[in-house]
């Protein structure tokens, strides 16, 4: 099938770079999520009443008798945040689109047309990737639209609670991106027995419970994003059980996955990912109890929020630890002189190497 003439004409990307762009995309997107409870500890959610202007009439902030100049440019900067996390994402689209298939001559085309460089079909599209690299910018642009109802709906709790799980979903995709570089086009192919598998996929539907609860205590409890804000009456009591209580399902869990782990030998790489997890769980775990115990101070309401994000970005990574599809695989070459040197076949990545399949290890 003919491909559009300015895809071909990107420049083409290591993939290497697209690796870095990909954890940069991690990063901002979990970024953007505390950056947004910082908007909202801080009482701020309202500092631009409006979307997409800050106020009526206005892009940015100009003095208003109702609202603080603080709370103004909280919420301005936050909004300003998303253009560089389109920034980084659409980036990291683009050098998708460009990336060549490993052990692939990386060199630009040389043939040049009426000043144009020739097609260059010895560059074949890394089709996951771009899929999943496409989802990320896109994703930027659905929470900015879901964002700005938030705010025309007055910071409503459920609203709030739909944006921040969102942003986890783009940050859980985001780590799927990272390990995709390294990983061809196939079908998943488990790394552990099926049974294990389908332990760590529970565990991951319990993580999405509890963070679930975890925005219905916000929703109950004192940080709304504005003084006026309607709350959640179950009240934080109720919630912030239903909250630990999860967290326990949640370590429990985990602690079985442990056992299942080493009675499978999963790679060493695997059993690393397992122990951040472990780590970043048992450290929100804390983080939480004291901030309860304290009263919810704002710092700590954030610092959860960050903690929230590395726990996701911890359990993705175990969950894309537990299959592989292979190493990329290399395009087909051209034909070549029959006295030349046979081609090097590409390394395998470190990432793929780790994980060998189920069946390649017995
Ligand atoms: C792995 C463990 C945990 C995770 C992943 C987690 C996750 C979350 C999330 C996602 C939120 C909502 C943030 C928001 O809406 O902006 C939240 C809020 C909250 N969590 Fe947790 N949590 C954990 C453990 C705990 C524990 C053990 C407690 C103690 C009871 C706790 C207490 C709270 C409180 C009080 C809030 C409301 C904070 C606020 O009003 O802003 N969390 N948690």
């Amino acid at each position: 099938m003919a491909r559009p003439a300015l895809l071909d004409r990107l420049v083409p990307v290591p993939p290497a770079a697209v690796r870095r762009l990909a954890i940069a995309a991690v990063v901002a997107q979990a970024g953007i999520a505390v950056t947004g409870s910082i908007v909202r500890v801080t009482g701020s959610g309202l500092g631009c009443p409006t979307w997409p202007q800050c106020s009526p009439g206005s892009l940015v902030p100009t003095p208003h008798p109702e609202v603080a100049a603080l709370h103004q440019w909280v919420e301005f900067g936050n909004r300003l945040l998303t253009f560089a996390v389109v920034a980084i994402t659409g980036l990291c689209f683009l050098a998708a689109l460009g990336c060549y298939r490993s052990g692939h001559d990386a060199s630009p085309p040389h043939s040049v047309r009426g000043g144009r460089p020739a097609p260059d079909h010895r560059r074949p599209r890394r089709s996951r990737l771009v899929r999943l690299a496409l989802v990320q910018p896109l994703g930027v642009i659905a929470q900015a639209v879901i964002g700005g109802f938030t705010v025309l709906l007055g910071l409503a709790w459920w609203s709030v609670s739909v944006h921040f799980l969102v942003s986890m979903a783009l940050v859980w995709l985001a780590v799927v991106l990272v390990s995709a570089v390294d990983e061809g086009d196939g079908p998943p192919r488990p790394v552990v027995p099926n049974a294990v598998r389908a332990l760590a996929g529970t565990a991951t539907a319990v993580l999405g419970a509890l963070l679930l609860a975890g925005t219905f205590v916000t929703a109950a409890g004192p940080h709304s994003g504005d003084t006026d804000t309607p709350r959640l009456a179950a009240g934080v009591p109720a919630m912030a059980q239903l909250h630990a209580d999860l967290l326990f399902g949640y370590l429990g869990l985990l602690v079985g996955l442990g056992f299942a782990l080493c009675a499978v030998a999963a790679p060493a790489g695997l059993l690393r990912r397992y122990a951040m997890l472990v780590a970043a769980a048992l450290l929100q775990g804390v983080v939480g109890g004291v901030q309860y115990a304290l009263g919810v101070p704002e710092a700590l309401a954030s610092l959860h929020v960050l903690g929230a994000a590395l726990v996701t970005v911890a359990a993705a990574a175990v969950w894309t630890g537990t299959a592989t599809r292979g190493p990329v695989a290399a395009p087909p070459t051209p034909p070549r002189p029959r006295d030349a040197t046979p081609a090097e076949p590409p390394a395998p990545s470190p990432d793929a190497a780790d994980r060998p399949a189920l069946a390649e290890r017995s």
